[in-house]
């Protein structure tokens, strides 16, 4: 009998670099490579980096440096370090001196010719690929993994913004949208595997299609996607609020299988810090884009992501923060100490902030955010709500879990017959992060597995 390879894939970061790293085990699979979580035992080990925070960095190269000594207790196993931090500008020659012991290297846009590295690897080389453009078709992302629940589609990659603070446009390089007909197929095949939801990935999937001729815009693609059969849910990330167009809100509002969640960062709650992050949108323009959403869906749900400390944040400047929280009424935000990126444009700027402010910053800004996730939740206390039945609760394996549409996750009783499918549940408990409820039986479930 042959022998079984076995591959770990560790990832951080983004739903991108999630997405990348799937790619990636799906192209060793076809190696003869199969998914496993056992490091002692696995013969490559793929750790799919992300460089967005220093934190997220500092904790790679821990585990960079655990793997040697993996290494010298498994002979066999070769590594593989790919994504955002080996494709930052100059960062490869210092990774290799301190990592001799890793076998590939693979940049961002390197991914799709990852099968030529192992192929390398295997036969005993050590290798390392990263080109400072992207070249050559897209068609990495029709490496997914099939009959999973839930999957995430790139539209679109790269970013074209250059906030101020944000490494990303120098690791994924400029805006490329995929053509409908691609993404459509993509889904589609997903579907047919069993698939029922699916999210829509790009840094600012509200610039889709600009290059596009004829037109066609996010929203019109949404609209194409909206129609895919037995497909229930379609969710979307990231929206740039610059970009937010009132189509798009209508299209939520009318597409049947479109959740009404809008991810829309807002970063700082100052005009001050939002020009120097390079947002080019002001603290009112965005508050106007919430209420829009809000008169035509008056239940979305709408999350964000909020850096503190960002150079030059004043006291005041952060009170604005605090103060567009409470306005803007998420049911949940991202909240990051701002962290210096080399390359970028802020962290040239004077003004920078300690790190004993910003950590008070955003311990206050998190004790904020949970009094309004609580507050948002306990609205939902005795409404009825669709949920796509996930699996077993991890805390609570007696209980279901699933989520909103909103995107908030429901725990309950219910049979285990349901996952996969949609249910009404009535919501009796909220939490910050969670709502409690049970099953409306009389609804019934809704079954495409
Ligand atoms: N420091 C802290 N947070 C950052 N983000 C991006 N760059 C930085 C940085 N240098 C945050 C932003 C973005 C999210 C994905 O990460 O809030 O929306
Ligand atoms: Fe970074 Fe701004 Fe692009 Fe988002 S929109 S990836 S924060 S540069």
């Amino acid at each position: 009998m042959e022998y079984n390879k076995k591959v770990v894939t560790l990832v951080y970061g983004c739903q991108m670099s999630e997405r990348d790293a799937e790619t990636l085990t799906e192209i060793t699979r076809h190696f003869g490579y199969s998914p496993s979580e056992d490091l002692e035992t696995a013969d490559l080990v793929i750790v799919n980096t992300c460089c967005v925070r220093e934190s997220a960095e500092n904790k790679i190269l821990g585990k960079i440096g655990e793997l040697k000594k993996l290494k010298e207790r498994n002979s066999r196993v070769k590594i593989a370090i790919s994504g955002c931090m080996v494709q930052q500008p100059g960062a490869l020659e210092r990774l290799q001196k301190r990592a001799p012991h890793v076998d590939i290297w693979a940049g961002t846009h390197n991914l799709h010719d990852f099968s030529a590295l192992l192929r390398k690897v295997e036969q005993g080389e050590k290798v390392a690929e990263v080109w400072q453009e992207p070249k050559g078709t897209l068609e990495v992302a029709s490496f997914a993994e099939k009959g999973k629940l839930h999957a995430n589609v790139n539209i679109m990659y790269g970013c074209d913004n250059f906030c101020s603070y944000c490494i990303v446009p120098y690791v994924r390089g400029r805006e490329r949208s995929r053509k409908p007909k691609e993404i459509i197929e993509e889904i589609k095949s997903l579907v047919d595997s069993g698939c029922r939801e699916v999210t829509l990935l790009g840094q600012n999937v509200n610039s889709y299609g600009k290059e596009f001729t004829p037109a066609l815009d996010f929203a019109d693609l949404l609209h194409q996607v909206d129609q895919i059969a037995s497909l229930l849910r379609i969710r979307f990330i990231t929206s740039h609020p610059k970009d937010l167009s009132d189509k798009l809100i209508k299209a939520v509002a009318e597409g049947e299988k479109l959740c009404e969640h809008f991810h829309l960062p807002i970063q700082s709650g100052s005009n001050f810090i939002l020009e120097r992050m390079n947002r080019k949108y002001t603290r009112e323009y965005y508050l106007k884009r919430v209420q829009q959403i809000r008169e035509l869906i008056p239940n979305a749900s709408i999350t964000t992501d909020i850096i503190v400390g960002f150079p030059g944040e004043a006291e005041e400047d952060f009170e604005q923060t605090l103060t567009m929280m409470k306005q803007a009424h998420y049911s949940q935000a991202f909240t990051f100490m701002y962290s210096k990126r080399s390359g970028t444009l802020a962290a040239k700027m004077e003004d920078q902030i300690p790190l004993d402010v910003k950590k008070r910053r955003l311990q206050k800004l998190m004790s904020v955010q949970n009094s309004e996730s609580l507050e948002w939740r306990q609205h939902m206390i005795g409404q009825v709500v669709e949920v796509l039945v996930e699996g077993p609760s991890k805390t609570n394996p007696q209980r279901l879990t699933g989520r909103t549409r909103g995107n908030e996750l429901v725990v309950f009783k219910g049979d285990l017959a349901s996952i996969g499918s949609l249910v009404h549940v009535k919501i009796n408990e909220a939490g910050t992060w969670t709502l409690v409820g049970e099953v409306e039986s009389n609804r019934g479930i809704q079954s495409f597995m």
